[in-house]
């Protein structure tokens, strides 16, 4: 798939933010939330092959969590893959060519290109990170990395309910 221009992109995430807004008011709970941001990005993101979450669940140890696409990978450590890069770091990784990220862990062998973004609660605690893939190489960028960002700080209001069954990283607040 071709890559996409940015005003484009802008006007995706404008909807995506429009939509979540509407469906994830007053909701106090992961995996709902989680869900529906899934859902909505997977959807509405047509180079999007795999839209999902991976949750921290002990120190240094993330698992899947809701997704949209193919069977992912089931636990993945802090110190291996891009989505471990993320959760180490605490920072966004944007990787316009899986195959050339060391430590890359092919879920899909038709992956291309990567993008992952820590996910914080209320506290700022790492509680998650969200993970897209794409067939297409190059597939996100900046705009992507502002619109997931976007995201993320949604779903933060989404975290602070009871329904926080898993681990809290003591990875610094971002
Ligand atoms: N490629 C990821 C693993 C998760 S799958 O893409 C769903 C990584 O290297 O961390």
């Amino acid at each position: 798939m071709p890559a996409m221009d940015g005003d484009t992109k802008k006007g995706i995430y404008r909807e995506v933010l429009r939509e979540l807004d509407a469906a994830l008011a007053g909701i106090e709970d992961p995996i709902t939330a989680m869900s529906t941001c899934a859902a909505v990005l997977h959807q509405r993101l047509p180079y999007a092959s795999w839209t999902g979450f991976y949750r921290v669940v002990a120190p240094r140890l993330l698992r899947v969590g809701p997704y949209q696409g193919p069977l992912g990978c089931l636990e993945i450590p802090f110190d291996r893959g891009v989505c471990g890069a993320a959760a180490r770091g605490g920072t966004a990784q944007v990787v316009p060519d899986v195959h050339a990220f060391p430590g890359h862990i092919a879920c899909d062998a038709s992956a291309r290109s990567e993008i992952v973004i820590p996910i914080r609660d209320p506290r700022g605690d790492l509680v998650a990170v969200l993970d897209l893939d794409s067939h297409g190489l190059a597939s996100f960028d900046e705009h992507d990395r502002d619109g997931l960002e976007q995201v993320a700080e949604r779903l933060r209001a989404c975290l602070g309910g009871t329904g926080m069954a898993f681990y809290k990283s003591s990875t610094p607040a971002g």
